[in-house]
């Protein structure tokens, strides 16, 4: 049973497949590859659009979705994760797309089904559908993706995004360079790492701003959003005409992590995001559950 827990789970050539077939959906549109299949959400924690991305992305295809309520289901009269788990099993479900404020329910919801669990984001560990959605945005922009250069600027600690988004983009040999301030700055040696976006400024070709998670600080450990505004919102100012990709995964807090110059630009790519995760969901689904885009 295959399942998408986070972007290792994919090989390269998975990976290819799975963003040429969302390129083909994007351009040729879909047909009903999943017709009759049913697959469930199930968000335990709130979320914009990544959970209409993928009911749109499963409606495109032709499946049935249903979407489980959590604050009107039996995790809230005490039933455990599992119990959940096992009872929408027995539904007979072809996936189920769960997101969680802790990371690793994912992996361990994979453990107690018989279908496809694709993970819709899981505490500050993984989301690896908003990685491949910025790996196809990124690649149909440049084409070539080898020797390019990305700033990942902002609360790269507590990310989930930023973590996909590391491991994926690195290995389809992109350049990662870390811009944080101390407090939201992994402990790792990997990558380049800066306090000052004004370092990396002239070498990068893509930004990617990261929302400040202050649901996962368990006390603030900045002074405030304005000051880090200051040094890290990504201004007109800041990138000037320079021929920048502007990324960001939403929701974006305006003027703390983009101005409202820089989220009109037309380098500011955050809507084409939005567009194209219906189109790399579309692909995860189909490949998850029929695994038939490595034919086409
Ligand atoms: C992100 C998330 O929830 O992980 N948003 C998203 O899925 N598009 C990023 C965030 O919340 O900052």
């Amino acid at each position: 049973m295959k399942h998408l827990i986070n972007t290792k789970d994919f090989d390269l050539k998975t990976i290819e497949n799975i963003l040429d077939k969302a390129k083909l959906f994007k351009h040729e549109g879909a047909s009903n590859l999943l017709q009759d299949k049913l697959i469930i959400t199930i968000f335990f924690e709130n979320s914009t659009r990544t959970r209409s991305s993928f009911e749109v992305a499963a409606k495109r295809l032709g499946a049935n979705v249903v979407s489980l309520d959590v604050s009107k289901s039996s995790s809230s009269k005490g039933e455990t994760l599992f119990d959940t788990a096992a009872n929408l099993d027995a539904m007979e479900p072809n996936a189920i797309v769960v997101r969680h404020k802790n990371a690793g329910v994912p992996k361990i919801l994979s453990n107690y089904v018989n279908c496809p669990i694709v993970n819709g984001g899981d505490g500050s560990h993984a989301h690896p559908t908003q990685a491949l959605l910025d790996l196809f945005t990124i690649k149909e922009h440049f084409g070539e993706l080898k020797d390019k250069k990305i700033a990942i600027v902002g609360d790269i600690k507590n990310s989930r995004v930023a973590n996909s988004n590391i491991e994926l983009l690195s290995r389809f040999g992109l350049e990662v360079i870390m811009v944080a301030p101390p407090h939201f700055m992994p402990q790792t040696t990997h990558f380049r790492q800066t306090h000052e976006i004004k370092e990396v400024i002239d070498e990068v070709d893509i930004i990617m701003s990261l929302r400040t998670q202050t649901e996962r600080h368990s006390n603030q450990i900045y002074a405030s959003l304005k000051d880090y505004a200051t040094d890290f919102c990504i201004t007109k100012k800041l990138v000037e005409d320079r021929d920048i990709l502007l990324l960001h995964p939403g929701p974006v807090h305006r003027n703390i992590d983009i101005d409202d110059e820089m989220l009109s630009d037309p380098r500011c790519k955050v809507l084409e995001q939005v567009k194209n995760g219906v189109f790399t969901r579309m692909a995860v689904l189909n490949h998850l559950i029929s695994g038939v885009n490595d034919q086409s």
